[in-house]
């Protein structure tokens, strides 16, 4: 979490700085800064809140200087002051720091440091500047082996970035378990916790990679093992536009993400329906895994039932964060399958290199190149969503659930699992699938003043079966995590073990019961809802008479397959999720205490 920038070049660099900052403040919003260096030395802001309040800070100001890093925090050590905000600065201020991650052994080091030096936060990072002034004089007054000094007396996970009043046009950075990437322009470099705050510079990209130091200057950027060796490596070039990063006309980055899954299925399913392009599958596998978290760890769930059906190979669903901890017996015959939007969760990292020291192949499916996992799995799948700015995660979803089929069907033609008529049956239902998703979102009306009407509902219990139990977890999610309404997803055929204690007049029961193998189950549960004073908001399939005569309020999804239902059944929630939140006046893209990226543990 917490967003980094970079920028060394002739352009007015507190511009630059805030510009990518803005595009990465959903890394983390808490209160922001930035240094620049000139004639006069290290001139920095900061500010509590978010980027525009530095911006006021700022004031239009003289920070003129062609070298600058900024920051945007998500607090984990200390609380949201100003003090507290990046940069941090060495006691003579002229190192200033600023940091993602954690430096786990702070505290240790800040007693040894604190008789020779001043402490002016309540942060991990401030030891950073003070052991790298140590350093730097016994270093020969080398910024990178000072930093490499630094950094050898630290434990945890960081991306670093340094600035030295003696070294007025060089930014250097480090990176150790936490992402950065590094832009390349015409006379002037950049720097960037993701690729999206580079979008209005420049589209060439070198993700550092773990154990990498880095030498920005305006002629080009520099990357070094950590035992000083130059290393070659070739920049990417990013599919990504400018455009895709902005709201548009929509009101919030997350409204126009969920109006975008009708291209996003669109684009993900050209060409793919025969196989994943370029996806050779190892043979042999006899289990799969599935790691991830948050709403990719749902998108597993789907995954999960989907190749158990088709290709009949059994499947484990782990969060990454569980998974990390736990003593999975891995095997080389398994394949494990990574789900990440951003391919940086730690959690989902650092489950995939367990795996993968165990021998089993990781397969990851990821929305952005260049990230950690894209660079460290066997195999990759890339996600074609474009950027996704919003915190909770919306297009990208069900793209991650379309990826899940897909490789569900491709490994069930290739076990001979899979006949060709069921083959050919949900080829033609996913051909269709874009058209249906489109159908829902242009008739929204009757979601929006369903949203409007249940807004002020203090619990929401969401329940469903087989393929849309984690539609139910996905739809509740989406309501706390935006609207901060208590929300639950549950089984549907669980509620009488327990939660059915719960329900009365004022608790929503929102159940998710398209057309398939258990909507008469689901119906039952409703019934047990209803008979005890539950109001309940169901998702049905259009013409299913089962459903208005059981729910209170019907939002209708058009007819499909039942493994598709997952894809279809969700976006209503979503809507309903965000006309809630909108209601209840919150802050859709930034919700309190989140952030989208969660690169520390
Ligand atoms: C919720 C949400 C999170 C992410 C989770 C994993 O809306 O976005 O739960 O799904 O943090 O993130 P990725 O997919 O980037 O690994």
């Amino acid at each position: 979490m917490c967003g980094i920038v970079g920028y060394v070049g002739s352009r007015d660099t507190v511009t630059v700085l805030l510009e990518s900052l803005k595009r990465l403040e959903y890394r983390g919003y808490d209160s922001a800064g930035v240094v620049v260096i000139n004639g006069k030395g290290l001139l920095h802001e900061k500010a509590t809140g978010n980027i525009s309040s530095l911006e006021t800070a700022l004031n239009g100001g003289e920070m003129k200087g062609r070298t600058g890093l900024g920051h945007t925090r998500w607090a984990t050590h200390g609380g949201v002051t100003r003090e507290n905000a990046h940069p941090h600065f060495s006691c003579d201020s002229r190192v200033a720091v600023v940091h993602n991650g954690i430096v786990e052994n702070y505290a240790e080091l800040k007693a040894s440091l604190s008789s020779r030096h001043v402490f002016r936060s309540g942060t991990d990072t401030e030891v950073i500047p003070h052991l790298i002034e140590e350093a730097y004089p016994e270093c020969g007054k080398d910024p990178l082996r000072a930093i490499r000094a630094a950094m050898k007396r630290m434990h945890g996970s960081f991306a670093l970035a340094v600035v030295f009043a003696d070294h007025p046009d060089v930014i250097y950075v480090a990176r150790v378990n936490c992402p950065i990437v590094l832009g390349l322009g015409d006379g002037e470099s950049f720097l960037a916790s993701d690729i999206a705050a580079l979008l209005p510079y420049t589209r060439r990209v070198i993700p550092l990679e773990e154990g990498e130091l880095a030498r920005l200057e305006p002629s080009g950027v520099t990357v070094l093992d950590f035992d000083f060796r130059s290393k070659e490596r070739k920049p990417l070039e990013i599919p990504w536009s400018l455009e895709m990063t902005n709201k548009g006309s929509f009101a919030h980055f997350m409204l126009k993400e969920i109006h975008e899954q009708k291209h996003t299925l669109a684009s993900e399913l050209i060409g793919r329906a025969e196989g994943l392009e370029g996806l050779a599958l190892p043979d042999g596998i006899r289990r799969v895994v599935i790691t991830a978290c948050g709403t990719a760890w749902h998108a597993g769930l789907v995954g999960k039932l989907a190749l158990e059906e088709l290709a009949r190979v059994p499947v484990d669903v782990w969060l990454a964060s569980e998974l990390r901890y736990a003593d999975y017996p891995f095997g080389k015959d398994t394949l494990t399958i990574a789900v990440s939007q951003s391919g940086e969760t730690a959690d989902t990292l650092a489950s995939v290199r367990l795996a993968r020291e165990a021998g089993s192949t990781v397969l990851a499916v990821t929305n952005v190149r260049g990230s950690t996992l894209d660079r460290e799995a066997d195999l990759v799948v890339h996600m074609r969503c474009g950027p996704e700015r919003g915190v909770a995660a919306t297009k990208t979803y069900t793209s991650q659930i379309l990826h899940m089929i897909l490789l569900a069907m491709q490994l069930g033609r290739a076990r001979g699992t899979l006949p060709d008529a069921r083959h050919d049956q949900l080829k033609k239902e996913l051909d269709l699938l874009p058209r249906r998703a489109a159908e829902i979102l242009d008739q929204s009306e009757p979601l929006e003043r369903c949203a409007r009407e249940i807004a002020q509902d203090c619990s929401f219990i969401y329940i469903g079966r087989r393929y849309n139990l984690p539609t139910a977890y996905e739809g509740a999610l989406k309501m706390k995590e935006i609207s901060y309404l208590h929300a639950e997803g549950y089984g549907a055929g669980e509620m009488k073990h327990g939660p059915l204690a719960l329900v009365d007049a004022r608790m929503m029961c929102v159940a998710i019961a398209p057309e398939g193998r258990v909507t008469d189950k689901v119906v039952s549960n409703i019934q047990e809802i209803r008979a005890r004073n539950g109001r309940v908001i169901a998702i049905g399939t259009r013409g299913d008479a089962r459903i208005p005569a059981v729910a209170d309020h019907v939002l209708e999804i058009p007819r499909c397959d039942e493994l598709l239902s997952p894809v279809l059944a969700v976006i209503p929630l979503q809507l309903l999720a965000y006309h809630s939140a909108v209601k209840l006046g919150r802050n859709v893209d930034q919700p309190r205490n989140l952030a989208k990226s969660v690169t520390v543990e």
